[in-house]
């Protein structure tokens, strides 16, 4: 027009990165994509920094460091989005709970399962004790200015929870459930602080660049529906509500992993858009999850051993039930480690080489 041929530089809108728009349900030429967990291990470059950097803490809690790996699958595949490197853990020490990671089992806890330990948890100082996250988070959105949208992200109540009262990862989760059974009050304060130093730290994160935030309730998938609705979504809600009473114009996506029985609920949760496993098929997420929900996902990470027309065909499938509006291409969980890159670059090659 006239006036934006006569305004200057300064003046002119400058466009938001694809996945932005998409995540509003704004029109777009084709799917944006990224992979859940794409920084990391299945990269022959990350291997190479782990070598110099040997524990995950130091490799996500220098901001150098994590900035180049967050930064790696967007310079090998140009991925639309750009997630933080870190952990769900991050923020943990921080509430008074301490973690080390070890390569081979990973997280470990010294659980938390009694009164007087859970009185200890408290509020967290988000610039105090997570300033790298600041950082890396401020640097990314320097990095990629607007050629792709910074994802931050955080662990939800319930399945941070399982880490503190099981002390690492879990098969059948017995040791919360038996506090669940057992002792409700003791378990629902525990996700009452995790609650509120959740949302605070998600709020921290957008001060500081993520300009979508996905929240993982990774372990709520294995709840009965009646416990998911006392010990999960309440406090989804809770963290939910919190990022959108100060920032409403900030996409949020929710992950379940095995969530197939639950999207009507995860449709309550508050969020913008739900990220599907691969146990339903898109066509199916949609309908269940009504018209206005933005989608993620869906594709089997294991499909990325497959040959290359399987891929394709696995993913242009996906691509023609997300109907074209507010979906954004992914795995449905994170990629494997021993996934070839020349695959994973395939794949993200494909949904790019897509037009609605
Ligand atoms: O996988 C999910 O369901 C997403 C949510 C989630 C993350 N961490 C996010 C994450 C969960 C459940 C965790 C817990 C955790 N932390 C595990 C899984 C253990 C289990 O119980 O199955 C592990 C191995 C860690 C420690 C960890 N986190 C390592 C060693 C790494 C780096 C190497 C790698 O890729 O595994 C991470 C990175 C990590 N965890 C990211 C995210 C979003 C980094 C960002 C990305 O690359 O996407």
């Amino acid at each position: 027009t006239a006036t934006k041929a006569g305004a200057s530089a300064a003046d002119q809108q400058v466009e938001e990165p694809l996945l932005l728009r998409a995540a509003r349900g704004e029109k777009v030429e084709r799917p944006p994509v990224w992979m859940m967990r794409q920084a990391g291990r299945h990269m022959s470059a990350y291997r190479e920094l782990v070598k110099k950097y040997p524990t995950f803490r130091e490799r996500s809690e220098i901001p150098d460091v994590s900035t180049e790996i967050s930064l790696q699958p967007w310079e090998a595949y140009k991925t639309d989005g750009v997630i933080l490197f870190s952990d769900i853990l991050t923020p943990l020490p921080g509430m008074g709970v301490e973690f080390t990671i070890e390569e081979k089992t990973g997280p470990k806890i010294k659980p938390i399962r009694t009164w007087e330990a859970v009185k200890q948890m408290h509020l967290m100082d988000c610039m105090q004790t997570c300033p790298f996250v600041h950082q890396t988070l401020s640097d990314l959105r320097k990095e990629v200015g607007n050629q792709a949208t910074v994802l931050g992200f955080v662990g939800l109540p319930y399945t941070l929870a399982t880490y503190i009262v099981e002390g690492q990862s879990s098969k059948e989760y017995l040791e919360i459930k038996k506090m669940m059974f057992q002792e409700p009050a003791l378990l629902q304060q525990m996700l009452s602080v995790l609650a509120d130093n959740i949302g605070e730290y998600a709020c921290f994160q957008i001060d500081a660049g993520a300009q979508v935030i996905q929240v993982f309730d990774s372990w709520a998938g294995h709840l009965s529906p009646a416990d998911y609705d006392i010990f999960a979504a309440p406090y989804q809600r809770q963290v939910i509500e919190k990022i959108k009473a100060k920032h409403p114009t900030v996409p949020i996506i929710i992950y379940i992993n095995k969530s197939g029985a639950l999207l009507e609920r995860m449709a309550q949760s508050g969020a913008d858009m739900v990220s599907l496993d691969w146990t339903v098929t898109m066509e199916e997420g949609r309908r269940r999850l009504g018209s206005e929900m933005g989608v993620q996902g869906n594709l089997d990470p294991a499909i990325l051993y497959a040959p290359k027309e399987v891929i394709k065909e696995r993913a242009e499938q996906i691509l023609r039930e997300g109907k074209g509006y507010k979906h954004v291409m992914n795995l449905g969980h994170g990629i494997e480690a021993t996934t070839p890159e020349e695959n994973a670059k395939f794949f993200i090659d494909t949904v790019k080489a897509w037009r609605y």
